[in-house]
């Protein structure tokens, strides 16, 4: 879309291009399933072309600030990072967007992934020497935002500092029920506390009264406030939330939710990145919760726990199936695996045909999270599910198996379904 008025722009100038710029500039799309080639003429400007795209796609995280090293709100402060922002879109390692943006694998809410024409639209205006193109008035987008809260998850007492000793900390809290009674959790917003640090926050709703019991004793043994925690919980419990910057509000698809135990605490998890310093930080979910739902729905757990990865290969495959047995309706995935994943791909099989319901060619433990698709997909009963994941064990020389800690691994994909 807007593609179009930079064309129309450009044919109009084409004779009158400024000196230093090229008379066009060609992107070679990727995606193995792009058959053309993304042809940009005449001048790209901050003003008109790129700003815009930047406000709309960098600027939640790339704001002083913000979890991104470096700001890029305005021209001063996007035009000296031209040529790595162009190296960077045209690698697709930014925007962070772990799922497949060729199009080839359903499509996601709040996708922030750069079409062709927007990659090629930076590369071109860096290819130019970043021209500002006159003093636009630009501002970043706002994120959306919770339209009711009904609760705030967070611990009580103190800020936690994360230690800088190490780059990455996963610390877990336990904090009060957001409900007396049973419910059903149906969105939230993550307000880090100090977004240069929290990389990101989940929370757990545990399973049973023991494993309330057990994250208290994980609470009671650790010195500091909270306790350490790596994949999970440490407890047994399914995610409410998985959330990573740059995102605002959730919603889970309407008329859903997943179900909360009245009077059951709730463990929030962070993951601190230190990389760029640390400090205090007091990070609030908001949170929405209904009594009742049109259709209750639940995390369905795809997990290969006989993972027995051998050491020293770039390239150990896992695949894992799991038969449907009623018919569902899936709503969004969470892929996760730890720090040797590669990729991670979850795939429906009914009478000889395959859906892909996620494809992340490009695992980064660093950028997971909750993918909801913009419609929901049906899966009928007797169809398989099959989840397949790709990891590197040349780090290793010991046989790497399923669990929690950091040197375990994990092929595991949530999905959130309802009654089909
Ligand atoms: C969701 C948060 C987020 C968004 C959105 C985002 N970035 Fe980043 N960016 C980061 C973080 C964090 C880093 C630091 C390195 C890392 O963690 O990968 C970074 C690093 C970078 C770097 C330097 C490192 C590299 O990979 O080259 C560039 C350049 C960059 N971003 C450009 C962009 C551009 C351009 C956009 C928008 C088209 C964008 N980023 C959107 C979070 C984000």
């Amino acid at each position: 879309m807007k593609f179009l008025p930079l064309v129309f722009f450009v044919v109009a100038c084409k004779d009158k291009n400024p000196p230093g710029v090229t008379e066009e500039f060609v992107y070679e799309p990727t995606c193995d399933n792009a058959d053309e080639a993304v042809t940009i003429e005449g001048e790209v400007t901050w003003a008109d072309d790129v700003g815009p795209i930047v406000m709309e796609k960098c600027t939640s995280c790339h704001v002083d600030g913000g979890i991104a090293p470096f700001a890029l709100d305005s021209y001063g402060a996007a035009s000296p990072m031209a040529t790595a922002m162009a190296g960077a879109v045209t690698a697709k390692r930014m925007p962070p967007w772990p799922p497949s943006s060729c199009g080839d694998c359903q499509s996601f809410d709040h996708d922030r992934s750069l079409s062709d024409e927007q990659i090629a639209t930076i590369a071109a205006w860096a290819e130019q020497g970043a021209p500002e193109g006159g003093s636009a008035d630009l501002d970043p987008t706002d994120p959306p935002r919770l339209a009711r809260e009904d609760a705030i998850v967070t611990w009580d007492g103190d800020d936690y500092t994360p230690s800088e000793a190490a780059s990455d900390s996963y610390r877990c809290f336990l904090v009060d029920s957001p409900s007396a009674t049973d419910a059903y959790f149906t969105a939230y917003e993550v307000r880090p506390g100090n977004p240069q640090v929290v990389h990101h926050v989940l929370i757990y709703h545990p399973d049973n009264d023991e494993a309330v019991a057990d994250a208290e004793a994980l609470d009671a043994q650790d010195t500091e406030l909270g306790y350490q925690c790596f994949g999970g919980a440490g407890v047994s419990a399914d995610p409410l939330v998985a959330w990573a910057p740059g995102g605002g509000a959730t919603e889970y698809p309407a008329g859903t939710g997943l179900p909360i135990a009245g009077g059951r605490p709730l463990i929030l998890q962070l993951h601190y990145n230190t990389a760029n310093g640390t400090g205090p930080d007091h990070t609030e979910v908001a949170i929405t919760v209904e009594d009742e739902v049109d259709q209750p729905a639940v995390l369905a757990r795809i997990n290969n726990t006989d993972l027995e990865l051998p050491p020293g290969l770039d390239a150990v495959t896992d695949s894992y199936a799991v038969p449907v047995n009623q018919d569902i309706l899936v709503w969004g995935v969470l892929p996760h695996m730890h720090e040797l994943g590669q990729s991670i791909q979850l795939t429906v099989e009914e009478a000889g045909e395959e859906t892909c319901m996620i494809d992340v060619p490009d695992w980064n433990f660093h950028w997971q999270g909750m993918y909801l698709y913009t419609e929901p997909v049906s899966v009928n009963a007797g169809s398989t599910a099959e989840i397949t994941c790709v990891f590197d064990t040349t780090g290793r020389d010991e046989t790497t198996y399923f669990g929690e800690n950091t040197t375990d691994e994990m092929c595991l994909a949530f999905v959130y379904v309802t009654g089909g």
